[in-house]
């Protein structure tokens, strides 16, 4: 693989859809950081509930994926997309299978559309690791054969290939397909596994976990999966590839998550977690888990030079600190 070389892409402005999203508030941040104009498109209740945390300067744009005008108004005059908008949960997804294909199919093929309509250059897509299922070993590389266990992997898949077919197409438009591993940080949706635990212990409850607590993943924090994916959008290096985006150093089993955030709250000796063997009150029921999922990151660090920055126990602590100074966020769950 060809070593690291900075290759800088002519980019100003950006739309990032999804940007009132767990990451993608923290992608327009770090886009402002580095003197960008930021169009952040988000549903009108998103935007709402997340106010507070929209960085200073960004121009908000109300509106849906599914509705075209509202998309071409938040691309007027930008230069490249990073399209982070998509269904998600594992529950909600599987039991609104329709709408997940609705908004993360046809939705992401309303951007393509308009992103070739307005002659955009580029177009980062968030994908995720949910593609590669169970896979038969870890660390995964991009390599790994991809293996849709769920309507929300397929529906990731479909626009990975929908990124692909449209650059094929309009050979001006360039793509790059960023697969993210176990995100989490500051306004994350209730159901998901560090804002689940956390706003348990900070609540004196046993944090709940599914199964035997076995299950190992690499979590990584959102400020280091923004940098990764404005490298991504700023570097000409990662154009047509795809790219796992986690944090490799921070490999850890469900159960020692619950004992580390107790131990990072000073709640030792005063709860315990508690194991839902039977997935009864899980978000992804047993047939659904997988057991192991962790990545390799070499290709983002030889295209990109990623190297996360923030530990485990940082991350842990960030969203704590935020959690008591934004306390809306927390409480509320993806709905259905
Ligand atoms: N967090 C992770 O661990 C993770 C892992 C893999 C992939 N991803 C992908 O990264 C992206 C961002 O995820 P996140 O964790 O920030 O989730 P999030 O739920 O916080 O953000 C998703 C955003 O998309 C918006 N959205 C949903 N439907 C929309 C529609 N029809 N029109 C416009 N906006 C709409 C939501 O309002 C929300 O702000 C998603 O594409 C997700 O699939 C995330």
């Amino acid at each position: 693989m060809v070593s690291y070389q900075k290759k800088p892409e002519n980019i100003r402005r950006v739309l990032v859809t999804g940007g009132a999203g767990c990451i993608g508030i923290a992608v327009c941040k770090e886009l402002r950081k580095r003197g960008l104009e930021v169009h952040l498109f988000d549903l009108p209740e998103q935007i709402m509930r997340m106010r507070k945390a929209i960085p200073d300067g960004a121009k908000i744009c109300y509106g849906s994926l599914l509705d075209i005008s509202s998309i071409r108004e938040g691309m007027d005059q930008c230069d490249a997309v990073l399209h982070l908008a998509a269904y998600l949960g594992v529950r909600r997804t599987e039991m609104n299978k329709l709408r997940c294909l609705e908004i993360n199919v046809e939705g992401t093929k309303n951007i393509l559309e308009c992103a070739v309509q307005h002659q955009l250059k580029k177009i980062v897509f968030a994908s995720s690791s949910e593609v590669y299922g169970d896979p038969e070993k870890n660390p995964i590389d991009e390599t790994t054969p991809v293996h849709g266990k769920t309507v929300y992997a397929i529906s990731k898949l479909m626009g990975e290939e929908l990124c692909k077919a449209y650059s094929q197409r309009y050979p001006n438009l360039q793509f790059v397909i960023l697969r993210y591993f176990n995100a989490y940080g500051p306004y994350q949706a209730a159901q998901f596994v560090i804002p689940k635990f956390i706003q348990q212990v900070l609540k004196d409850e046993a944090p709940t976990v599914n199964g035997d607590g076995m299950q190992r993943r690499s979590y990584c924090y959102v400020s280091d999966t923004a940098w990764a994916t404005v490298e991504a959008l700023l570097l000409s290096n990662a154009n047509g590839q795809v790219i796992n985006v986690g944090n490799d150093e921070s490999l850890i089993e469900l159960k020692e998550l619950a004992h580390r955030i107790i131990s990072i709250t000073g709640k030792e000796g005063k709860i315990k977690p508690v194991f839902d063997v039977d997935f009864k009150n899980a978000d992804r029921d047993r047939t659904r888990e997988i057991v192991e999922r962790y990545c390799d990151t070499r290709k983002a660090r030889t295209l990109l030079n990623f190297h996360p920055k923030v530990s485990l126990e940082e991350g842990i602590r960030k969203v704590i600190e935020s959690e008591t100074l934004f306390e809306q966020w927390a409480t509320t769950e993806l709905a259905y």
